[in-house]
């Protein structure tokens, strides 16, 4: 059932074309944004006036590059918070404020506990699920189903990037209700998603030089991820999955945050993993990228990039230098997580571990 490959992670990474597509599909109707089980009005998501993703793990990681979106297209005010976190605080929720909780398995307990102290505040609970029937989306009041199938792998991949899709396709929902956005404009939106999955495509082909780079690193002590916008939470993503799979130290930050702390972890030979902007997105975070990767080079670091083709800018500093296919910058974490999945999968296996069934984890979550 491993389809030739040799763990069901590597299959998963490579069925996740199909995710995003199937979990897009159906979802543009008549150029409106449709979600699977709707049991808020219309009215109710008009009034939303704040938004709280809650979720663990890799999944909290989706909801944080989801916060760049929904504030961007509906001017919502947007929070992500880990579960466990949220629980047990007092957050400040009504009856206007929206709960996402997104789950793979829909049976995470700490996540389902944070949508139970929703409802008992009385807060609009989404779930973003993709297991039909689970516990979380049973009890929310509105369901986006993720539609990855199956994910055998203890480490999230297609899960992940369908949770990316599935969360834009929320905070256009939510634009449309809202009006912050015009009908063909959330079309193109969508269409603009539609696209991804070719591209996720030519990602996924050409993963060989990833692995090849992983069994040159699979001894290193540590590895930190860097990234700006959307790629910070991409770094995060990438320091977990190398984390649970080669039990290898690993740190995500924002790039930014460099000089006010982790800076003085470089020295000579740390690889630094850097996602850059595109450099025709945003101009500004790819110059300010470039400065981040000068100053860790300057104290020996060995720089990994990850850039969009035709990058031209970025090439110096790289030692070395994965290239994915141009896309916006908000996108960009579809294809630029690809990567980070290969590499911890290769280091793993490189060290003898077992890929999809890494020690003192579970798939499910089951007690808090
Ligand atoms: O089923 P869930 O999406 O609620 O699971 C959440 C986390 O336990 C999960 O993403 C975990 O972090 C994965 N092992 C990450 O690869």
């Amino acid at each position: 059932e491993k389809g030739g490959y040799e763990y069901f992670m590597l299959k998963e990474i490579a069925e996740q074309p199909s995710a995003v597509a199937d979990t897009l599909l159906g979802k543009l109707v008549d150029g409106r944004i449709v979600l699977d089980e709707q049991r808020l009005s219309d009215q109710e998501l008009r009034d939303i006036d704040k938004v709280f993703i809650v979720a663990c793990g890799s999944a909290y990681h989706s909801g944080l590059v989801a916060k760049y979106a929904i504030e961007h297209w509906t001017r919502i005010p947007c929070e992500v918070e880990i579960a466990s976190e949220f629980r047990y605080r007092d957050p400040v929720l009504d009856r206007s404020t929206l709960v996402v909780a997104i789950s793979q398995s829909g049976e995470t307990a700490d996540t389902l506990e944070a949508v139970r102290h929703a409802k008992s505040q009385k807060a609009r609970v989404l779930a973003v699920c993709n297991t039909n029937g689970a516990q979380i989306p049973r009890e929310a009041d509105a369901v986006l189903y993720t539609h990855a199938g199956p994910e055998i792998g203890v480490a999230s991949t297609k899960a992940y990037l369908a949770q990316i899709a599935a969360n834009y396709l929320v905070g256009l929902a939510l634009a449309q209700a809202r009006g912050t956005k015009f009908p063909d404009e959330v079309s193109a939106e969508f269409h603009a998603l539609e696209q991804m999955p070719e591209l996720i495509g030519q990602v996924v082909e050409r993963l060989d030089q990833v692995r090849q780079i992983a069994r040159e690193l699979a001894d290193s002590k540590s590895v930190l991820f860097l990234g700006r916008h959307v790629g910070y939470p991409t770094a995060l993503e990438g320091a977990l999955k190398l984390k649970e799979l080669a039990y290898m130290h690993a740190e995500g930050f924002p790039a930014g945050e460099l000089k006010h702390g982790p800076i003085a972890l470089i020295e000579e030979g740390l690889p630094v993993f850097v996602v850059m902007p595109p450099l025709h997105g945003r101009s500004l975070l790819h110059s300010k990228l470039i400065s981040n990767i000068q100053e860790i080079k300057a104290r020996g670091a060995r720089t990994i990039i990850i850039s969009a083709e035709g990058d031209e800018v970025v090439k110096p500093f790289a030692d070395y230098l994965i290239e994915i296919p141009e896309t916006t910058t908000l996108l960009q974490p579809l294809l630029s997580t690809i990567p980070y999945q290969a590499f911890a999968a290769e280091v793993a296996a490189a060290r003898g571990y077992d890929v999809d069934k890494p020690r003192n984890l579970a798939k499910s979550v089951t007690v808090e």
